[in-house]
């Protein structure tokens, strides 16, 4: 996730924004840039490797004086990583530097419009625009041209920008993506969070979306979307620098499970063109889709999981046969596949070995390789004939959880995208998934504050020997992540079980007091759940269960329930998960395991 720094004030500003960039390195990033002004012109360095090679360029700082300056790391998502790519973005003029974090989604119209004005693009990022779009509204007032500018973009975005002609003037916005300001006696900073901040000041001042926030040397102004002057308390911060990268959380799993809601609400909005599902530039057409005979999803672990939600609603929505396959399973069987089968390959880090391996057997047979990644550039999407970004920004601990959840967004967005070109669903109940999915973000928001329930929860139910998860079609999908996500960084063995297959041999497992967690959110098959929580709680079993808000008659079986808002039931792994992340998580805190790095695994899977 890019990672933004600026500053004005009366001593040289390089050094701050070096260090900045230095702290914000864990966001993750693959290019990096500064600019700083002095005497009404920018001097801006750039590098493709780590923030350690900005500083040997510019001698710490020493080549590029000025005492006003914006910062910059990339995690590239429009455009490859690349010196071009690299903020800061400047007008044609070099009147204007910005660093942006977010997604311009308009961009595109943005930018041919602009190109009709006659302006001349140098990256493929969607922020160029902005610099180009402030050149446009430019009258000599620096406020009025961002006003005017912010006005036009659509998406999310926390930007940095400077003006040539306003030397000690930093102006930040920001809408969906975070930046917070500190405050100091002979300077204020920007930064996307406190970490870059707590080692120049504790006084923050934090904006909110749709403000703009006009910084000097000598203090803050604050207006708001209608350009109003508004005043608003500083906070003081007391975290040291481990706990500010965390955003406050004691572990980036927990942190990546609160990005969850805007991860998903930036997957999916940066598609959206009103009511229309949007995939620029995507190879596979309405033409192509309609010779697609079958669909193979292809991944490994969490992914596959993804995979296994997806095959549910590409059956249901799509009515196409869809398999899905772990790719170290796949690229060893001599696969049957043709240019009639569209190969659907998931990987968060998009570098795992075996389904890097699965996607060249797929595409060497024919088959047409779409990918949902979320590192751009990597290699699955690089050998991928389409590749669909799920914007989940870096995950940092290796448990998945955005990376998951932004894998289903997409899946849930291909899967309507596909049904009204084909018209193989009811028109009214796709449009009411289309509904349901745009309530996604605000939906998983309110799960969040549900944490202590299940922290409770975890506590009481301490440390088993072993577990079940059981579950039907997309309820058994959701129970193989969510006993992937227990067993992995608690080590407490735990099965995930079609609850039909119980009585086919696992349910001689079933013995007084042990746990069985079942997932109830598939209102078909509601009925046919709770007979298999009766099987279970009949041989002594502590059922937890989790069902749809309303469904409060499984409380008379369960011991605990744990419920999720209604939402059509394709779309229900999206909210169900998280209660079992965060149950995942307690779990293996109560038992003080190392939550970010589990034992013998690692986040990027690169052999085979
Ligand atoms: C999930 O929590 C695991 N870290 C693991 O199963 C992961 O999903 C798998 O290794 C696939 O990784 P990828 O998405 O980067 O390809």
């Amino acid at each position: 996730m890019c990672g933004i720094v600026g500053f004005t004030g009366t001593t040289p500003a390089a050094g701050f924004l070096l260090d900045g960039l230095e702290k914000l390195e864990y966001r993750g990033y693959d290019s990096a840039g500064i600019a700083v002004a002095e005497n009404g012109r920018f001097q801006i360095e750039k590098t493709v490797e780590r923030i350690k090679n900005l500083q040997n360029k510019t001698n710490d700082g020493g080549t590029v004086p000025g005492n006003i300056g914006i910062g910059h790391t990339r995690w590239a998502t429009h455009g490859v990583p690349s010196i071009a790519n690299a903020h800061p973005h400047v007008s044609g003029n070099e009147k204007f530097a910005v660093v942006h974090n977010g997604i311009i989604e308009n961009y595109m119209a943005l930018r041919e419009e602009l190109i009709a004005d006659g302006v001349c693009f140098a990256s493929e990022t969607d922020t160029e625009v902005i610099p180009h779009l402030l050149a446009k509204y430019d009258n000599g007032d620096f406020f009025e041209a961002v006003a005017k500018t912010v006005e036009r973009l659509e998406g999310s975005y926390a930007l940095g920008i400077l003006c040539s002609d306003a030397p000690d003037t930093l102006i930040a916005v920001r809408k969906f993506s975070p930046l917070i300001i500190g405050l100091s006696e002979n300077a204020n900073f920007i930064a996307s969070d406190v970490t870059a901040l707590v080692s120049h000041t504790k006084d923050i001042l934090y904006i909110e979306d749709g403000e703009i926030a006009v910084l000097t040397p000598s203090g803050v102004s604050l207006y708001d979307k209608n350009k109003n002057e508004i005043s608003r308390a500083t906070s003081v911060i007391n975290w040291d620098v481990e706990a500010a990268e965390k955003g406050g959380f004691n572990h980036f799993m927990m942190k990546e499970i609160n990005e969850q809601p805007n991860a998903v609400r930036q997957t999916i909005e940066s598609r959206l063109h009103g009511r229309d599902i949007v995939f620029e530039d995507m190879k596979l057409d309405e033409e192509k889709l309609k010779t697609i005979r079958r669909i193979d999803i292809i991944a490994c672990g969490s992914a596959y999981h993804a995979g296994m939600v997806g095959k549910y609603v590409f059956e249901e929505l799509l009515r196409i046969p869809t398999n899905v396959d772990l790719a170290s399973e796949y690229r060893y069987r001599n696969p049957i596949t043709d240019e009639h089968t569209l190969t659907i390959i998931i990987s968060q880090s998009g570098e795992t070995a075996d389904t890097l391996a699965a996607l060249k057997e797929a595409k060497a047979r024919g088959s047409h390789v779409l990918s949902i990644v979320n590192v751009v550039g990597s290699s699955i999407a690089k050998a991928s004939d389409d590749v669909l970004y799920t914007w989940a920004g870096p995950e940092i601990a290796v448990a998945t959880t955005k990376g998951y959840s932004t894998q289903l967004s997409v899946l849930y967005l291909l899967a309507i995208w596909g049904a009204r070109l084909l018209h193989s669903a009811d028109e009214q109940r796709l449009e009411d998934i289309f509904d349901d999915l745009c309530r996604l973000p605000e939906l998983m928001e309110q799960l969040l504050q549900n944490e202590e329930q299940i922290r409770l929860l975890a506590k009481r139910c301490g440390d088993p020997s072993s577990l079940f998860f059981i579950g039907r079609n997309i309820d058994y999908a959701v129970s193989l992540e969510a006993s992937l996500k227990l067993k992995e960084i608690s080590y407490i063995h735990s099965e995930a079980y079609a609850a039909g297959e119980l009585k086919h041999g696992t349910i001689s497992l079933i013995e007084q007091g042990r746990i069985v967690l079942a997932l109830a959110c598939n209102e078909d098959l509601f009925e046919k759940l709770l007979s298999n929580v009766k099987e279970v709680k009949a041989r002594g079993a502590y059922v937890i269960a989790c069902a749809t808000e309303g469904h409060t008659e499984i409380a008379k079986e369960a011991e605990e329930v744990l419920y999720i808002p209604k939402v059509d039931p394709l779309l229900s792994a999206s909210l169900e998960v998280i209660p079992f992340q965060i149950y995942a998580y307690y779990v293996a805190l109560y038992k003080g395991c190392d939550i970010d790095k589990p034992r013998n695994l690692a986040k990027s899977v690169t052999v085979e």
